[in-house]
């Protein structure tokens, strides 16, 4: 799938989620790791929600950007995720980390799709089942 040229309702909708996550991450309170990184999730409306990493002295008291735009993606009143977004600026292809990927499972629809990112842009696009094979859920 990453080789192929995406469609070009698919290419604007990764502009599009690419764009919210650079901004997000532009406000990205990372100042322990120095590690900023933007998520944006697709709800199943069509709606884009972004996060950044937020911080903490307290260091595992911090939390990912996947986090932060579920996060805004509950308070909008929605719960289905369908296209997933993560850029970190100083690591290419950047992937959720185990934590997020069991937060992101309680919301992705089953073909729910994961876009990884390098400084150009998306540089892979993978089922997020890929990523998470046999979650955990009760
Ligand atoms: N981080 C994320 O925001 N998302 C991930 O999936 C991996 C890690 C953040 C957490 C921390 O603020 C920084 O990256 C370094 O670990």
């Amino acid at each position: 799938m990453a080789d192929v040229a995406p469609k070009e309702d698919e290419a604007a909708l990764q502009a599009a989620m690419l764009a919210r996550a650079r901004a997000a991450m532009a406000l990205s309170h990372a100042p322990h790791s120095n590690f900023p990184v933007g998520a944006c999730v697709r709800a199943v409306s069509g709606q884009l929600y972004a996060g950044c990493n937020i911080e903490n002295a307290s260091y595992p008291e911090g939390w990912c950007a996947e986090t932060t735009a579920i996060s805004h993606m509950i308070m909008a009143g929605e719960n289905q995720i369908t296209h997933v977004l993560v850029i970190a600026e100083k690591q290419s292809g950047a992937t959720p980390c185990g934590g997020c990927r069991q937060r992101l499972s309680e919301f992705v629809t089953k073909d729910a799709v994961l876009y990884l990112c390098d400084e150009k842009g998306v540089s892979q696009t993978l089922p997020f089942t890929d990523i998470f094979p046999s979650g955990f859920s009760l």
